[in-house]
């Protein structure tokens, strides 16, 4: 057999067939250690995304990304730790929510999460806002963390799935995002390398969603799901709605705000609502809960014991915030600008450019356009309206939060650009569409 080489890779996934093993190890071992030109990985990538890959060239993928760096041993840890993942959304804050909730009913969390993306948001920016709060805990101190307290959320230790830090970057600027083998992959080898016994995804849909169709989604559940399934590991995903932000703040301070409200049972919604039936699944695996239904009742009880809101305070201290945020929510980051919009015309929300809603966040400072952009806490604003709703000229459509006029102006005029207003009655979008297990895909409409 000839020796193998990119150009003999590139070549025969350009023409469609399936690569074997020893090939994909070949490659992703070529983006972990630079051994390849970024021009051959970026050639393949297309090549991939465009000619696809078989379910078991994702899985042997996935497990040559995981392999590429270091596996978390959360061993030391008692009891089944579980992970949960989310493709990525707008005002997508269920990690500040269900992280404690779950950690309050027994489980241990031992949780790294990622920065914003694009237009979506991220756990650690949010953390981040919160007055003296830090992510980037040494590994022997973040399982020290969660033996003691029972929760941790923090930024990666050590060197998880390298090969997926190249790869990303290079989709990323390529056009090849957009695969589904590709996305599966650089998820589960993150995941898979994180070290948890059990994982929950979050696999978004509609228009803020990296796959838009409701189709898209569900395969891409389906294939990570597969893949927990050959890597020995219990996988499940639930399909949900990204038609529309998920809770109504957008920007990281925002959204610890509307963290907090939740957990002090003063805000309810689509937010909560999503939170408590991811964090269910969690309590489901970790063997907490017989059903959906009893670990949803678990996970209400924490919240309205507050319990949920002090595990919370608990991992600020312990990771150098300040818990009064929890009780005080002056202290953290504030806005010069704060002004409301008004909707200027009347009629019923039809429908939003979700992806167009985060960008005009990120616009604003609450993400980065490049890697090294500082980021602007208090920025960001709260959506006003959702998907049906009758307003008239004179109801609020969002509140601004911005560091200057010109910001929020330029804002004002994206997010009106983003929100469809017309005559027609419309149905509110359901919170979830399917859940997606190792036994088979359950749609909402079935259960
Ligand atoms: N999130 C990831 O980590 N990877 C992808 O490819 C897409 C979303
Ligand atoms: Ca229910």
């Amino acid at each position: 057999m000839a020796s193998i080489n990119m150009l003999s890779i590139i070549t025969k996934k350009k023409f469609g067939e399936e690569l074997t093993d020893e090939e994909i190890r070949y490659f992703v071992e070529a983006a972990a250690t630079g051994s390849a030109p970024d021009y051959q990985l970026a050639a393949l990538l297309m090549a991939i995304r465009l000619n696809g890959m078989t379910p078991r060239e994702t899985t042997s993928l996935t497990l040559a990304m995981t392999r590429s760096g270091d596996v978390a041993d959360l061993s030391s840890i008692p009891g089944i730790k579980v992970d949960k993942h989310s493709t990525g959304g707008v005002g997508d804050t269920t990690t500040l929510i269900l992280a404690p909730l779950v950690a309050a009913c027994g489980v241990p969390v031992a949780k790294m999460s990622g920065r914003g993306l694009g237009h979506t948001g991220g756990t650690l920016d949010k953390l981040e806002s919160i007055p003296g709060m830090s992510v980037s805990v040494s590994e022997e101190d973040f399982l020290r963390q969660v033996r003691e307290i029972g929760i941790a959320v923090i930024g990666q230790t050590g060197q998880l799935a390298p090969a997926d830090k190249t790869l990303y970057a290079l989709r990323d600027v390529t056009g090849t995002v957009d695969s589904l083998p590709l996305i599966a992959g650089s998820i589960m080898s993150k995941k898979l390398a994180a070290g948890s016994d059990a994982i929950v995804l979050d696999v978004k849909t509609g228009s803020g969603a990296i796959m838009q169709t409701l189709e898209g989604s569900i395969a891409l559940a389906r294939t990570m799901v597969d893949i927990g399934k050959l890597a020995g590991k219990p996988v499940e995903a639930v399909v949900t709605g990204m038609e529309q932000p998920l809770g109504t703040h957008i920007g990281n301070a925002l959204e610890v705000k509307e963290a907090i409200d939740v957990l002090s049972g003063r805000t309810q919604g689509d937010l909560l609502e999503v939170s408590l039936l991811l964090g269910a699944h969690m309590l489901v695996l970790a063997g907490k809960a017989a059903s959906i239904e009893e670990g949803e009742d678990k996970l209400r009880e924490a919240l309205s014991t507050g319990r949920g809101l002090e595990k919370l305070r608990e991992m600020i201290r312990a990771q150098g915030g300040d818990p009064r945020v929890a009780d005080d929510l002056s202290l953290l980051p504030k806005a010069a600008v704060i002004r409301d919009v008004p909707v200027g015309k009347a009629g019923i929300i039809q429908k939003m450019d979700t992806t167009a809603l985060g960008l005009a966040a990120q616009a604003m400072g609450a993400g980065r356009v490049r890697k090294t952009d500082p980021i602007d806490y208090a920025a960001g604003y709260v959506l006003r309206v959702r998907i049906g709703d009758k307003v008239g000229p004179e109801d609020v459509l969002c509140t601004l939060h911005a560091s200057t006029e010109a910001i929020a102006d330029q804002a004002e005029q994206a997010i009106r650009d983003a929100i469809v207003i017309g005559e027609e009655p419309v149905k509110r979008p359901p919170l979830w569409y399917a859940v997606v297990t190792q036994q088979g895909t359950k749609m909402h409409d079935e259960v």
